[in-house]
Order: structure tokens, then C-alpha cells, then sequence
């Protein structure tokens, strides 16, 4: 049996990720990165979400792949190399491993000691497949280890994590995506626009779910920035702006409130809010614009039954 080899990129420096974090804070409108969102609770909640009946995305995108793997393989042929980014338990593209004849396999997130245990049970099922784990923070800038070689490569981006990042920072994204898939292909899973009652139940769902895994973020930054948040002191806001086609998170201070940490402090007046994260929802032809900007060609897309989700098929070279 292989054994899966991890690679940590270099790390950012941890005094310029406190002070961005910081300046965030600070800023007019409060704004903390999403990625913040993601300790360890706040991954278990993420996990928790996906199953909520109104969190209709990752169902959606998994019965678009149990019906149309077929015909997804078929263009795409035998896959050398298939990167899997913001990998986490590596569960959506192992369904893919058979289909597409995936020779190796290369997850990618945030943290690569994250990955060993996913990998490591993988492996075990797949023992003769080489697999590396890569952490890196693709959401600042997609450059994958030189160690990867030189061929082409399938780079698989599910659960419309592009909608997390707002249009030009998802079109520089998928330019990155299009040099790092070295004249290959991206698979890319993305929600679409729909009727806001059915969009907003989803982001603010009747168990608090979604209200729990905006306030942890708080914890996190207790933690991690030595802030003195009362979650108490906060309520989750999430709503569907139409004009910007997006869900924002907020959280909002319910009383007033002062946060302060070494050296600096911030008052939040009773309603004034931290904005957490935004949501885009694309309609097919802004996105399928949207990846011909970034040098894609050869198309193809596949939708549920609603037209709630789509996954884009879209290659490097026109030929
Ligand atoms: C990870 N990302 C695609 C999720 C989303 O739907 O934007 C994060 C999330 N935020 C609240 N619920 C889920």
C-alpha cells in the first residue's frame, strides 16, 4: 500500500493575519474573512448544516453528479491528476475516483495535517493510487507545489465555494484555477439564483444551525486574536440582496457593545453590525461568461431538476 505524503505550503505570517484581521475590525463596517468561520466547532457545524433540510445546495449537487458521472467522464477521459480543492474529508470527489479513473489523487485545504486522517482512510480503500495532501491557503493565491509535476491536471472545486468569494475576486480565482490546471480541466460545482424564500431559510435555518456557525466565529476570534467577544451580545443576520446577487451573514450587536483586545478596542452601537460572509448566486450565462473570461473554453453544464445548482465542465484549450 502507498502512503499519502502531506506538503505545508508556507504559512502567512501570524502578526500579518492579526493585523488584517484587526484592521477588519476597525474598518467602518466591521468585516472578518469567512474563513474564520472554520475552527474546529465551527467545521463540525459546517458538517451539521449540509444536512439541514433547508440547506438544499450540497443535495442538489450530489444528485447532479449521481446522474450525469457518466456522461462527465466520457469528456473528460482518463484523469492523470485530480485536485481537489478545500478537500476537508475528501468524501465528494472519492465518488469520483472510479468513474474517472483517477491515477492520483491531490486534496488541498487550509491545514495539511487536516488532511492525514481523510487520506490515510482513503488510501486504504484506493492502495495503490498516489495521493498528497497539500495545505495550503488557496483563497489568497492558488500556486500548488512545483513538486506536482508538469502534466495536466482536472481541478475540482465543489459545493459553490466560488460564491464565497464576490465576482472579481472569483474571476482572479478561476485565472489561478485555469494556470494551475496546466492546459487540463475544472469541474466546479455553483449555486444559481432562486426565489428568495427558499434562498434565505437556507442561510437561516429553523434550528439555529446557521445562527451557531456565524457566532462561533466570535470564539474563534477570542482565541485566536485574544478579543473579548460576548456571543451573547449578538445575533445572527443573513438576508438575499438581490441587487448584488448575494446572501450576506452578519452578526449584529443586540445591546451596546465594547470589544477590545491588546492594545485596541472597538465600540459597537446596539444594531451596528461585523459582516461575515457572502454568498453569490449566479445565473448560467454570468457564470459560463465568467470562466471564458478566465481563459476556459469547451463548456458544458448539468443542472438538477430545479435549476438550483449547476456543475460546469470547462477546459483550458479549445481543441
Ligand atoms: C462553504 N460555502 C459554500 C457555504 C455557502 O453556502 O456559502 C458556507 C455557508 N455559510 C452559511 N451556510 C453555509
Amino acid at each position: 500500500m502507498k502512503i499519502p505524503r502531506l506538503i505545508q505550503s508556507a504559512r502567512h505570517e501570524p502578526q500579518a493575519l492579526m493585523a488584517e484581521l484587526l484592521a477588519g475590525l476597525m474598518a467602518s463596517t466591521a468585516t472578518v474573512a469567512p474563513k474564520y468561520l472554520y475552527d474546529a466547532l465551527g467545521s463540525r457545524l459546517f458538517a451539521a448544516i449540509v444536512e439541514l433540510p433547508e440547506y438544499y445546495l450540497t443535495r442538489a449537487e450530489a444528485a447532479i453528479f449521481s446522474r450525469h458521472l457518466g456522461t462527465m467522464a466520457g469528456a473528460l477521459g482518463p484523469v492523470a491528476t485530480l485536485v481537489d480543492l478545500g478537500a476537508g474529508n475528501c468524501e465528494k470527489a472519492a465518488r469520483l475516483f472510479d468513474a474517472f479513473q483517477v491515477q492520483r489523487y491531490v486534496a488541498v485545504d487550509i491545514s495539511a495535517s487536516y488532511l492525514r486522517e481523510s487520506l490515510d482512510k482513503l488510501q486504504r480503500q484506493y492502495p495503490q493510487m498516489d495521493m498528497l495532501g497539500i495545505g495550503l491557503d488557496f483563497s489568497t493565491h492558488l500556486n500548488l507545489p512545483a513538486e506536482l509535476g508538469k502534466g495536466a491536471r482536472t481541478l475540482f472545486y465543489p459545493g459553490s465555494s466560488i460564491g464565497n468569494f464576490a465576482p472579481d475576486e472569483a474571476l482572479a480565482l478561476l485565472c489561478q484555477a485555469h494556470a494551475a490546471a496546466q492546459g487540463g480541466a475544472l469541474l466546479i460545482g455553483v449555486d444559481l439564483v432562486k426565489p428568495i424564500d427558499v434562498l434565505e431559510p437556507a442561510y437561516d435555518d429553523a434550528l439555529g444551525v446557521t445562527a451557531a456557525f456565524n457566532r462561533n466565529m466570535l470564539l474563534h476570534l477570542n482565541r485566536l486574536a485574544g478579543t473579548d467577544f460576548d456571543v451573547a451580545d449578538w445575533r445572527h443576520v443573513a438576508f438575499f440582496d438581490a441587487a448584488a446577487s448575494r446572501i450576506e451573514m452578519h452578526l449584529e450587536a443586540v445591546r451596546d457593545v465594547t470589544a477590545s483586545w491588546s492594545g485596541g478596542a472597538r465600540h459597537f452601537a446596539a444594531g451596528e453590525r461585523i459582516h461575515t460572509e457572502n454568498s453569490c448566486k449566479w445565473r448560467i450565462d454570468d457564470f459560463a461568461a465568467l470562466l471564458r473570461l478566465a481563459g476556459f473554453s469547451r463548456l458544458q453544464h448539468w443542472t438538477d431538476e430545479r435549476e438550483w445548482f449547476a456543475v460546469f465542465l470547462a477546459f483550458c484549450r479549445s481543441g
